[in-house]
């Protein structure tokens, strides 16, 4: 398995420009499933995630081609609706074609994600979102089966929590119910906003973008769409971080500023200037770090996506940093990996307290998910020596040439093939 080797130490300089949101392109990916014909994507990431939905797009009779950033999928031969669980296993968001599959086709096969390292991740509220819009749904050897007779029928659903894909994947499939929708503590995540926008494109009736109640008056039938997908606010905090944890200077362009509302609050407290430029953002880092603590929220809260990378930013600073996590269970897997590098780290429940030591060590680690992946990176950014990260196949489900990005602003950084 390929490897990533840093030299730690190097501060960065330059311009990295953004690519498209993960998480906004695979929901977009699955509209598409929604109408015939053929639709336009731009500015979507050439990631392993987006490939594994455009398998499975595949797989269930979609056709599609890529010019640069831009994907043209057409979903006219639709004719499978069975999401198997091989494709399901390697990427949960699969359960998006949910919601697509049932309003086009009246019936979905969808295998169970199961768990995964971060978290159980249960998809009830999906389930019952749906049984509320007339679908039923059995387990059959590890899928479900659901099927609705003609067209759903729209309800009033309301979210125990706010969930992104349980919000997405009702949003697609309340779009052609019969009547009108209320979804209520939906997720307010920005991508969520990108779906709204795409549907509403495509000829859907959808109310109270952005906010947690989304009105959607059903329509009987939608066009192709064209939308571009957001900038990844994900990948963008990530770059910030970096130079907070090892210095220098960098412009970050073809971003949304407006996107990461609560980053840059808890950075500037910590001595990281951010400077905000219509699509651009600049950072750095001039003064000694300071400890923050932070706890994740939905947004615009701090992002559970980011809460790795902050915390590999905390052991860089000399105090006492309370990392709260409230939105999975289990997601402190890099706290191990960071101990090989000699962090001082104690998890208590759902807190992690971290006493900054103002510097890492280089070391062998192994990247357990994505987020944690990315926490590894900076840590070996701004570490003395040499740091290994193996697994790095979770990383290339959601950085767009991470190593290429970084080296080309002055990180001592290379991929070596196993
Ligand atoms: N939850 C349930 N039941 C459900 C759905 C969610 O109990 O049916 C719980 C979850 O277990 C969790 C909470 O609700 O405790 C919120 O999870 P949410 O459903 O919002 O997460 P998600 O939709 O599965 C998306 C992103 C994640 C990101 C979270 C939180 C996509 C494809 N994935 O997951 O992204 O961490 O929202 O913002 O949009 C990543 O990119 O690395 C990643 C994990």
């Amino acid at each position: 398995m390929d490897k990533i080797v840093i030299e730690g130490g190097h501060p960065l300089q330059g311009e990295i420009a953004i690519s498209g949101a993960k998480n906004a392109a695979l929901p977009l990916i699955c509209a598409t499933l929604l109408s015939p014909g053929p639709h336009v994507l731009e500015n979507v990431p050439d990631l392993r995630d987006t490939r594994t939905m455009l398998a499975l797009l595949e797989s269930l009779g979609a056709t599609w081609s890529r010019d640069g950033d831009t994907l043209t999928i057409d979903t006219s031969g639709l004719n499978n609706f069975e999401a198997s669980y091989d494709l399901v296993k390697t990427m949960r968001a699969s359960v998006l074609v949910l919601g697509p599959l049932l309003a086009r086709m009246n019936r979905a096969r969808v295998s169970l994600p199961g768990g995964c390292a971060i978290g159980a991740r249960p998809i009830n509220f999906h389930l019952q979102g749906f049984q509320q819009l007339g679908v039923r749904h059995q387990l059959d050897q590890g899928y479900v089966d659901a099927s609705v007779d003609g067209r759903m029928e729209g309800a009033t659903i309301c979210f125990d929590i706010p969930s992104v894909t349980a919000t997405e994947n009702i949003l697609m499939g309340a779009v052609l119910a019969k009547g009108d929708t209320v979804i209520k503590n939906a997720a307010r995540e920005p991508e969520i906003g990108n779906l709204v926008d795409m549907l509403n494109g495509m000829g859907a009736k959808i109310k109270g973008r952005g906010s947690d109640t989304l009105l959607i008056k059903g329509v009987t039938r939608l066009k192709p769409a064209r939308i571009r997908v957001v900038p990844d606010r994900i990948e963008t905090g990530t770059f910030l971080i970096a130079v907070g944890a090892i210095g220098g200077e960098l412009t970050l362009s073809n971003c949304d500023p407006a996107l990461l509302p609560s980053l840059y609050a808890k950075l500037g407290a910590a001595g990281v200037k951010v400077r905000e430029e219509k699509d651009r953002l600049h950072v750095a880092r001039r003064e000694p770090l300071r400890a923050v603590d932070i706890k994740t929220m939905p947004f615009p809260g701090f992002p559970t996506d980011l809460q790795a990378q902050m915390m590999a930013l905390m052991c860089f600073s000399n105090g006492l940093s309370l990392i709260t996590e409230t939105i999975f269970e289990n997601r402190f897997m890099h706290v191990a990996e960071l101990h090989r590098m000699g962090a001082d780290i104690r998890i208590d429940g759902h807190s992690a307290i971290v006493t900054g030591t103002g510097g890492l060590r280089g070391a062998p680690v192994m990247a357990t998910d994505l987020r944690a992946s990315a926490s590894l990176v900076i840590a070996g950014l701004a570490a003395e020596g040499i740091t290994e990260i193996s697994r790095v196949y979770h990383l290339d489900r959601g950085y767009d040439d991470l190593v290429g990005k970084l080296s080309r602003v002055g990180a001592v950084i290379h991929r070596q093939p196993a």
